[in-house]
């Protein structure tokens, strides 16, 4: 049985205040009941990892910490960037790695993504791995294509015992932050395909324990269609992850 796992990611929102009220407010609406079916993560910006690390920590919150990215080497002369020893060390259990905004803004590609989620690994968090088609590839009927070259690439070499333990987001661009969420039929029917390509490439014991997210436009009104799938393990939360209140309804999204 995989358990459900829902992120909220903040992109580049959040100061390390807000960030600490955030997690205290989404703290006091969640009930251990709803941690025992859902791993809940916040995902804030890299200079509120810490704040929000002290306010998880301190009040023994079973929140999970992720950062938004990382480098993949432990040090060295890469101004800018932080290393994935320096997130372990925060306590940051999730990594994102190869999330579109990446691919699309900074460049980022299946390579580097490997590079990034070998890395991850190799300092005992868990990478989230983000792949999905833009709107053009998927109106061209290159859905498939491209998300069996992303999730080949960015899993490259890696054990199956690695890959059974990951996590993989499926984020169909044209679906982030444009309030146009998939259908659920069409989340799920990617998440499947995502699952059979790990089958192909790592064999039915890792594609049955990966768990898989869907994300783009997720929010409380949308939740519960799209987790009622059997490939969808839960969600990578943008827009609707800012505000606790909400947050908190999309991961109790049963209630
Ligand atoms: P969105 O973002 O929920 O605002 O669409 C999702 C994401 O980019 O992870």
């Amino acid at each position: 049985m995989r358990k459900n796992i829902i992120a909220g990611n903040w992109k580049m929102h959040a100061t390390h205040l807000e960030a600490i009220q955030m997690v205290q407010k989404l703290s006091y609406r969640l009930d251990p009941a709803d941690y025992e079916r859902v791993d809940v993560v916040v995902i804030p910006p890299a200079t509120a990892l810490r704040s929000a690390q002290t306010v998880i920590e301190t009040d023994h919150l079973p929140i999970g910490l992720g950062a938004q990215n990382c480098h993949w080497e432990e040090s060295g002369a890469f101004t800018g960037e932080v290393s994935p020893a320096m997130l372990a060390k925060l306590s940051v259990s999730y990594v994102l790695a190869g999330h579109s905004e990446r691919r699309q803004l900074f460049g980022e590609s299946d390579e580097t993504v490997n590079m990034k989620t070998r890395a991850i690994l190799a300092n005992q968090m868990t990478p989230i791995v983000c792949v999905g088609e833009t709107e053009q590839q998927r109106d061209e009927g290159e859905t498939e294509d491209v998300l069996r070259t992303q999730v080949t690439g960015g899993l490259a070499g890696l054990e199956a015992e690695a890959v059974a333990g990951l996590v993989v987001a499926y984020e169909p661009v044209w679906a982030i932050g444009t309030g146009r969420t998939a259908t659920p039929d069409d989340a799920a029917a990617g998440c499947g395909f995502i699952r059979d390509v790990v089958r192909e490439g790592w064999g039915e014991d890792a594609a049955e324990a990966l768990r898989i997210q869907y994300g783009g436009s997720v929010k409380p009104g949308n939740i519960a269609a799209i987790m009622a799938k059997h490939d969808i393990d839960g969600a990578l939360v943008g827009g609707a992850s800012l505000d606790p209140d909400t947050f908190a309804a999309v991961v109790r999204y049963w209630v």
